[in-house]
């Protein structure tokens, strides 16, 4: 059985922890693929509402194996903070639900210091990343002098990651940065001890022992979307990991032709946190109103995410990286009150109508827009595609006809529930 690939299409937030709990019971396993506590998924149900970083989204499934795949950059002292909330809040054993991949690189307490003197250092070309060590984690990973987590085990574990730390040190002498060690490295032999509990595993052999299995299916679950690709998003601000469906085979060990459906998801509209281009993005009152009743700020830092109208363009660019075979539309109900709904479906560079996602996204650009009527009514509680308004699935219709792929399910509200599945 191939593996199904679930990954955001723009930048980041589109629901995907939302949509991978609601499609967890047609699976047995569940794998991140790439990125790290940089990520913030959400998940709400039975009135709760509950936040993921690390741990893929397929956790409040019981009879499901969850796997943090050799592609992720994983923090030990937060995935403690998140196995005990799991634990207290809601009663979940996750050492019998995760098993972490040996060949995934562990986040060191200097990695999320050097992020900070990095941005501060870049002043205002600063990305506004997470701060989470994602950036100088991938960087010692390629730089080929990373821990990884079957490293826990080694004799010389404690030796191996006081010269890497040595060498951060060495390196933050470049920054006019302060900082203190003691509380962050506590937190981190703390992780360290608690991921001794858990099963490590050669991730690539397990899952393509799974694939081999016909009974198993297993989604991957992508981390930030693909406008936040390293090398196809808008660079430099990006996060630093493959986003896009490739990122999927060498975050997990498999072959590109195991891949089966990629179901690429996408909100009803844009929002981008941090720095960078966003063509469509609105600061008027439509902006704050999307902000406001879509409740956009941030699930990873609570920064208040920038708005704007959906970009067509860039929505185009993100199915063709990902051959997405089925698409995903969330938070539809935030658009319930708007008059007039608009899509970018081209861009104007110097009076010159493109209508590619160009190299230069940063420069002179101006969206062509094509307006929506409204549907001015409350679709929150629907979950039956005929009963959702006539205007909606005109917007639909138009979406499906210029990617040229179907959108399978409507997202009309936070909770688990409000889900329109299309036959
Ligand atoms: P992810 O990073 O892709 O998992 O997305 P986040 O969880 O960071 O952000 C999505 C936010 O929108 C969360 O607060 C979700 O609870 C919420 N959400 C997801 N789907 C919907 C929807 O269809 N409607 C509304 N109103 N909120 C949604
Ligand atoms: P999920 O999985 C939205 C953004 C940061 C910053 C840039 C680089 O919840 O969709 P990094 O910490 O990776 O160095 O930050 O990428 N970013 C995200 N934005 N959702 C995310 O993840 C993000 N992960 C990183 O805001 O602009
Ligand atoms: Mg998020």
């Amino acid at each position: 059985m191939k593996v199904d690939v679930l990954l955001g299409l723009q930048w980041g937030d589109e629901g995907k922890g939302k949509v991978v709990d609601v499609l967890t019971p047609n699976y047995n396993v569940i794998t991140r693929f790439q990125g790290g506590a940089n990520a913030g998924h959400s998940l709400e149900f039975n009135n709760m509402k509950h936040v993921l970083h690390l741990i893929p989204s397929g956790i409040f499934h019981e009879q499901v194996i969850n796997i943090i795949g050799n592609g992720v950059v994983l923090d030990p002292a937060i995935f403690k903070v998140e196995i005990d909330a799991l634990k207290s809040k809601f009663g979940i054993d996750s050492t019998k639900r995760l098993h972490l991949a040996k060949k995934a690189n562990l986040i060191i307490p200097t990695h999320k210091v050097l992020d900070g003197a990095m941005e501060q250092a870049k002043g205002k070309g600063k990305i506004g990343s997470t701060l989470k060590g994602i950036g100088p984690a991938y960087t010692d990973k390629i730089g080929r002098r990373a821990l990884r987590v079957g490293d826990i085990s080694l004799d010389n574990f404690e030796e191996k990651y006081q010269a890497l730390k040595q060498q951060h040190l060495q390196l933050l002498k470049l920054y006019n940065y302060e900082f203190d060690l003691t509380e962050l490295e506590k937190e981190w032999y703390e992780g360290i001890e608690l991921i001794k509990q858990f099963t490590l595993i050669d991730a690539e052999h397990v899952i393509n022992d799974y694939i081999k299995e016909d009974k198993s299916k297993i989604l991957a679950e992508g981390a930030q979307g693909s406008l936040l690709d390293v090398d196809y998003g808008s660079y430099p601000f990006v996060t630093s990991s493959s986003t896009i469906c490739a990122g999927a085979c060498t975050g997990m060990g498999i072959a590109p032709s195991k891949i089966g459906q990629v179901k690429g998801i996408f909100k009803a509209y844009c929002t981008r946190v941090g720095s960078g281009p966003f063509p469509t993005e609105l600061f008027d009152d439509d902006g704050q109103k999307l902000r406001d009743i879509g409740r956009e700020y941030g699930s990873t830092t609570g920064r208040p995410r920038r708005c704007g109208w959906m970009d067509l363009v860039a929505l185009k660019y993100s199915v063709m990286l990902n051959g997405v075979t089925e698409l995903i539309m969330t938070k539809a109900d935030v658009l319930d009150q708007f008059e007039t709904i608009k899509i970018a479906t081209a861009y104007k560079i110097n009076g010159v109508e493109i209508d590619y996602f160009p190299y230069d996204i940063e420069g002179e650009l101006e969206p062509v827009f094509k307006e929506f009527k409204g549907w001015k009514c409350d679709i929150t509680c629907k979950t039956l595609e005929n009963d959702l308004p006539k205007k909606l699935m005109e917007y639909i219709d138009f979406i499906e006809t210029e990617t040229g792929v179907p959108i399978k399910i409507i997202s009309v509200g936070p909770d688990r529930d409000a889900t329109v599945i299309r036959k």
